[in-house]
This record gives C-alpha cells, sequence and structure tokens, in this order.
C-alpha cells in the first residue's frame, strides 16, 4: 500500500520557498538570465543564418537543422522563463461564476471531443475575476487530466458552495479525473517550475494555475492516488456585493 497511499498535501505548504513570485528574489533572476541568453543567442541565429548562405551547397544541411533546432529550444526555454516572470496586470470584472466555469469547460471539451461531467447547485455566485487568466488556469489543469486519462477514465467538473451554509464566503470548483494519478515523486514536485514527466511537457501549468489563481486571492488544493485519479480543488472568494451587483457578465454573452 506504500505507493498507491493517498497522498494529500495543501498547496500552501510549498508556496514559502517554491513560488516564483513577481519582484522576488528568484523571479528577478530568471528574468536577468532570460535576458542574459536571449541576446547573445540570437547573435548566433543570425552568425549561422548568413554562414548558411555563405556555405550554401558546400556543408550538409542536416548540421544546420540541428543547429536550428537547438537554437528554437533554448529560444522557447527562454520565452517560457519570460512567461513565469513578466509582471502581469490583472483586470477583475463581476462574472457569474457558475455559468463562467460551466463556458469554459463547454469550450474546452467540445474542442477536444472528449465528454466530462458538469455538477453546480445552481446557485449564482458573483465573482471577481480575470477571465483570461481564470480560464488559463482552468485549461492548464484540465489538460493534465486529460493527459492523464486512459481509455475509460473521466473527468467530473464541479462548482458549489465551498460549504452548506447560506452565507459561505467562498466558491469551490472541483476537477476530478480517474486517470493515472501520481507517485508521491511527482506530487511533491507538482509546483517545482519546469518539474515535467511529458515527453514534450513544459511543466509550468500548474505554476502558472496557482499563480493566477493567487491573484484571484484563492487556494489551490490537490489530492492524488496512483492508478486512481486526481481531484483539484481550487477556492475563490464570492463577490459579496457592493455597487457594482446586479452587472454580472457571462462570457458569450
Ligand atoms: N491530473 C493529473 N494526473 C496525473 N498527473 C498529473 C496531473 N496533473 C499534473 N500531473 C503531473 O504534474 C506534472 C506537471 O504538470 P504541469 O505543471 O501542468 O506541467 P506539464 O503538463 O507541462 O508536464 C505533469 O507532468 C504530470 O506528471
Ligand atoms: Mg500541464
Amino acid at each position: 500500500m506504500v505507493d498507491s497511499a493517498k497522498i494529500m498535501s495543501d498547496s500552501k505548504l510549498y508556496l514559502e520557498t517554491n513560488e516564483l513570485d513577481h519582484g522576488s528574489v528568484l523571479s528577478q533572476m530568471a528574468a536577468t538570465i532570460a535576458d542574459e541568453i536571449r541576446n547573445p543567442l540570437a547573435g548566433i541565429a543570425s552568425t549561422v543564418s548568413l554562414l548558411k548562405e555563405d556555405l550554401s551547397g558546400r556543408i550538409d544541411d542536416a548540421k544546420f537543422k540541428t543547429i536550428d533546432s537547438c537554437i528554437r529550444r533554448i529560444d522557447s526555454f527562454i520565452e517560457d522563463l519570460y512567461l513565469l516572470t513578466r509582471p502581469i496586470s490583472p483586470g477583475f470584472m463581476l462574472i457569474e461564476l457558475t455559468e463562467f466555469v460551466r463556458q469554459v469547460v463547454e469550450q474546452f471539451f467540445s474542442a477536444k471531443n472528449i465528454s466530462y461531467h458538469f455538477i453546480s447547485d445552481n446557485e449564482k455566485m458573483g465573482a471577481k475575476v480575470d477571465m483570461i487568466l481564470l480560464q488559463n488556469a482552468l485549461y492548464n489543469i484540465l489538460d493534465n487530466s486529460v493527459y492523464a486519462l486512459g481509455q475509460d477514465g473521466e473527468i467530473w467538473v464541479s462548482v458549489e458552495k465551498e460549504n452548506t451554509d447560506h452565507d459561505s464566503k467562498m466558491a469551490r470548483i472541483t476537477i476530478r479525473d480517474t486517470g493515472t494519478g501520481m507517485d508521491k515523486r511527482v506530487f511533491r514536485n507538482l509546483f517545482i517550475p519546469f518539474f515535467t514527466t511529458k515527453h514534450e511537457g513544459r511543466g509550468l501549468g500548474l505554476v502558472i494555475a496557482r499563480n493566477y489563481i493567487h491573484f484571484h486571492s484563492g487556494t489551490i488544493h490537490i489530492e492524488s492516488e496512483k492508478n486512481k485519479g486526481t481531484l483539484v480543488k481550487i477556492n475563490l472568494p464570492i463577490y459579496a456585493g457592493g455597487d457594482d451587483a446586479g452587472t454580472w457578465k457571462c462570457i458569450g454573452s
């Protein structure tokens, strides 16, 4: 039972050591490294393209292809560093959360032709969100669930109040899959930038999702069981009202 033991952890536990917070030393370091690599890399790329012209027909093209693909790889890594460190100014607007999540999930799955289950308590919950950032966070989490699904796997998405109190202050979005689940090693590294178990993975999906959720004063909590599946819980504050109550928007309307 050791390997399949249920591992639970609140991602908040990782925050102090792992988060690439904007303005933090780590974040600045990453930005500096990106700048320092990008300029010489541009120099290498343009020199290689001049060399290509000079040596046209006299040298095996495959060698240039290798150089080009290495340059592209470094360049996309730099892009990832910028993605992590670029300052973001969220633009919050008041929306109805259940409908928003319903539409985001529908858009996500209709493009992939995969079936899913959606549950909500149908209560209206206002939330102040940056729709692009929250959609991005949800897509990153859904992407992982889809990747982890086997042939007969299922995905369940739910939106409800965090607890049954009528005046609950938090909304809870859950995304549960019956996919591969994770072992302890993967679970411990989930929020480490660039950690991935996928051949073409970038290891940024969850780091970015967590950052975006924190922009909304929310939390993300993950539970996983190897060969059983994974549950991601996102808590977001419900907007309690104010001058702009009554102006709830839904995407697509
Ligand atoms: N729902 C899930 N089921 C199984 N493994 C997962 C799930 N979500 C995340 N993981 C693991 O966490 C790793 C990091 O995920 P992520 O940050 O999104 O980066 P990436 O998807 O590029 O690998 C994944 O490579 C995978 O091993
Ligand atoms: Mg991912």
